[in-house]
């Protein structure tokens, strides 16, 4: 674009020089002047519905509308004529007949885009005596309300709900005055309830079932932070009073997702004051649970920690991280797993295969990661399984908007004809599990294949070798060997190839990246790399890492059906109900200790709980699935629960009480992730783009050392297959999603 030959205009006296095709209300917004707009939104197609955004252009011969006029070289602008200004009035003026002025009770009031217009341009009284037309407010559904009297008829919800989210859910009804919105279901909505329309109305009339009536904005404190469900890593802001959370959107337009939140983002925060939160630590006696104090908790943990260990040897105690724990969180579990106790037998919940991506890449992981914004700008996109809609609809989202604003094309492999075919240039439908199959044959064109998808796949190949940059998104479909196929694909295209692993939680990916994982060391160092082990050994200053790996989590659960396992330390994570060829019970453990928010099945039969907080309650990092990492900040407050930070630092104590490894004596999160981004390859981001509220994009690789390929044991990578609807253990725990009939009907 530097060589981009700039267009010359004047606004108000200035000269202005803007690339050619920008809007006249650009312009006047890049020297920050204001031109009222109420049916402009960036991003969506023109509409030119509200006339707010009227500015006067010598040689023309009426005001023209700045939202739909391009800048040209020469043009003269006033926006601060009297002409313009009055025009502006009576624009309002207009919009004011019907409005109910029912300031005092809306929802908008205090962050109305209608109230601030009026305040700033408005005329202090109306010509109208006219009755207004009064409507009765509509419920559409449990989170969406539509109140007609007070829409202004800019139109934006529809759009948003059409081309952002390619629903189609909201349209116009009767003309003229009598206009109004309305859902696809005759009196109500069946979509996919994110919001995004109540979000993007610049007026009350559209209010939000999770929010409306319980306050005023000014009544709140506002905290930025990543939502909590999946692992597309949305920047929220929490609306939160008296510690509690009342709303979360995103509307300053910061962050990977700019206005963009799904329903869960927007709506799923409820969970954190269920009235089933575990809010004190307990202890089994006999075959039931009772509620003690920290230090009885702490002190029975440790003890019976020890005691194993030392009967036992470390190989009879296992650890299971959490793909929602922060990554400090997940840093300091794996630290005293193989610091503390000498064991490798350290896993999580693996719902992507990020090892396999690292391993493939190696070196050139550095700049072959695909953030959200380069997947948003892509020229080209592969998407490889997974449904994006119902699992990353982040991801979804960024497809979306690259082919509305960049045209970009859409190539899809799917089993499932997932909603996003619609979008797609070429879709090729393989038979179920066979994505590595196709893959195999891209790469390397072996492999026995159906004839008719042969040549689906030449022609797809052909395709995405015209273009300049490809993004290869793909889902936990393909894994191990099967990505190095991919890699060696997507090595092959002339353009520039970017690969995206599809994860299913908030922090999936920082749980791979900080060595939750039986054989790998934080930045998937090899367990026998000596020099790697030696290296955190130096670091941690206590302990020996064994080399071996260590067992998986769905070994570890077998194990303790079996009894090779002794102990279990299980932190956020519910592996009793997901993981197990053998059975899904504790069976044969000694010692089951779990920190978690509810009793799930794995923290209903554990012998020590302790009441966890959750990632809206606490401070630390995670890392999204595209690999940046953005700053958790506590948002809300929940009496009794304490930060999987601050449970592990008591734990540790205990621990060196009782003469097993040294006390963490980290003061803060913050005091981690020193260590982190000295430790781990990739992590050592700028802090003060954390600190802003920015995304730092972690480029994890490491050095192969001409090790042997990488394949990842049986069952290890497991999709949660979450729908929009669903978030495993927060999303059984959000009752608002959990009562709408779509959630139903997708699960
Ligand atoms: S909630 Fe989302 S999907 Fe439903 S109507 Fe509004 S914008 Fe459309
Ligand atoms: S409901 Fe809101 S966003 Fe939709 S047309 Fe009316 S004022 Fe605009
Ligand atoms: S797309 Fe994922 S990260 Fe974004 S709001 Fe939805 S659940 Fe949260
Ligand atoms: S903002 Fe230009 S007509 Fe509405």
């Amino acid at each position: 674009m530097a060589d981009q030959k700039l267009v010359n205009l004047k606004i108000n006296g200035r000269d202005v020089q803007v690339p050619p095709g920008t809007l006249v209300i650009e312009a006047t917004r890049r020297i920050g002047t204001e031109v009222p707009s109420f049916c402009y939104y960036p991003g969506l197609s023109l509409q030119a519905a509200c006339r707010m955004c009227l500015v006067e252009v010598e040689k023309m011969p009426k005001l023209q509308t700045a939202c739909t006029l391009v800048a040209t070289e020469g043009m003269v602008v006033r926006t601060d004529s009297e002409q313009v200004k009055n025009a502006r009035k009576y624009m309002l003026e207009f919009l004011l007949t019907n409005h109910p002025l029912d300031c005092p009770v809306c929802d908008k009031g205090g962050e109305c885009e209608l109230q601030d217009m009026v305040f700033r341009y408005g005329a202090d009284t109306s010509r109208f005596v006219e009755e207004k037309i009064h409507r009765p407010e509509e419920k559409w559904s449990e989170l969406v309300y539509y109140d007609a009297p007070r829409c202004i008829l800019c139109f934006r919800c529809v759009r948003v709900c059409d081309e952002g989210m390619d629903v189609k859910a909201l349209g116009v009804g009767m003309r003229g005055a009598n206009s109004v919105i309305i859902p696809n279901r005759e009196d109500h909505l069946e979509c996919e309830e994110c919001g995004m329309c109540i979000d993007i109305c610049p007026v009350g009339a559209l209010t939000s079932g999770t929010y409306r009536y319980k306050t005023r904005p000014w009544e709140m404190e506002y905290v930025s932070t990543v939502c909590t469900h999946c692992s597309n890593g949305c920047k929220t802001t929490l609306s939160v009073r008296n510690h509690e959370i009342l709303r979360s959107n995103n509307r300053d337009l910061s962050g990977i997702n700019q206005d963009f939140l799904c329903v869960k983002g927007r709506f799923g925060f409820d969970f954190t004051k269920h009235p089933e939160r575990i809010k004190q630590p307990m202890v089994r006696k006999g075959d039931k649970l009772y509620p003690v104090s920290w230090e009885e908790a702490a002190q029975t943990a440790a003890a019976k920690l020890k005691e194993i260990h030392a009967a036992n040897g470390a190989g009879s105690i296992g650890f299971i991280g959490s793909n929602r724990a922060s990554n400090e969180e997940n840093y300091l579990l794996q630290k005293l797993a193989r610091a503390t106790f000498g064991t490798n037998n350290i896993d999580h919940h693996r719902t992507a295969d990020y090892t396999g991506l690292v391993t493939a890449l190696g070196e050139h992981a550095k700049d072959s990661l695909l953030t959200m914004d380069q997947l948003y700008k892509s020229k080209a996109v592969l998407l490889v399984g997974n449904d994006p809609t119902q699992q990353n609809p982040l991801v979804a989202w960024q497809i979306r908007t690259g082919i509305r604003h960049f045209s970009s094309k859409l190539f899809v492999i799917n089993s499932k004809e997932i909603k996003l075919k619609r979008k797609a240039t070429q879709f090729v439908q393989v038979p179920a599990n066979h994505e590595a199959a196709a893959l195999r044959f891209l790469a390397h064109e072996e492999g026995q294949l159906q004839p008719g998808l042969v040549e689906q796949l030449v022609l797809l190949k052909a395709n995405l070798e015209k273009e300049s940059d490809v993004a290869i998104v793909f889902g936990a479909e393909i894994s191990g060997a099967a990505i190095a196929q991919l890699v060696a694909f997507g090595s092959k295209l002339p353009g520039k190839t970017r690969y995206m692993a599809l994860g299913d939680y908030a922090n999936s990916r920082g749980a791979a990246d900080m060595g939750v994982l039986p054989d790998r060391l934080p930045g998937y160092a090899y367990l026998d790399n000596t020099g790697a082990r030696e290296g955190f050994e130096k670091l941690w200053g206590s302990g020996v890492i064994p080399s071996g790996a260590g067992m998986t989590a769905s070994q570890m659960v077998d194990a303790a059906q079996n009894g090779k396992l002794k102990a279990l330390y299980v932190m956020g994570a519910n592996p009793l109900s997901h993981f197990g060829t053998l059975g899904y019970g504790r069976g044969k453990l000694d010692l089951l200790i779990v920190h978690e928010l509810f009793l799930t099945e794995t923290a209903k039969v554990a012998d020590v709980v302790f009441p966890a907080a959750s990632a809206y309650e606490k401070d630390g990092t995670v890392t999204n699935t595209s690999g940046e990492i953005q700053s958790l900040r506590k948002g809300a407050e929940v009496m009794g629960a304490r930060s999987d930070f601050d449970l592990l630092r008591i734990l540790s104590h205990q621990l060196e009480k009782v003469g097993l490894g040294k006390a963490f004596h980290y003061k803060s999160p913050a005091a981690v992730f020193e260590e982190i981004r000295k430790a781990v390859p990739g992590y050592n981001v700028e802090i003060t783009g954390l600190l802003t509220g920015g995304a730092e994009a972690t480029q994890v690789h490491f050095s192969r050392n001409g090790h042997a390929p990488y394949d990842v044991p049986v069952g290890a990578i497991k999709s949660a297959q979450d729908t929009l609807f669903t978030s495993g253990t927060l999303g059984r725990f959000c009752t608002m999603m959990e009562s709408l009939p779509e959630a139903e009907a997708k699960s």
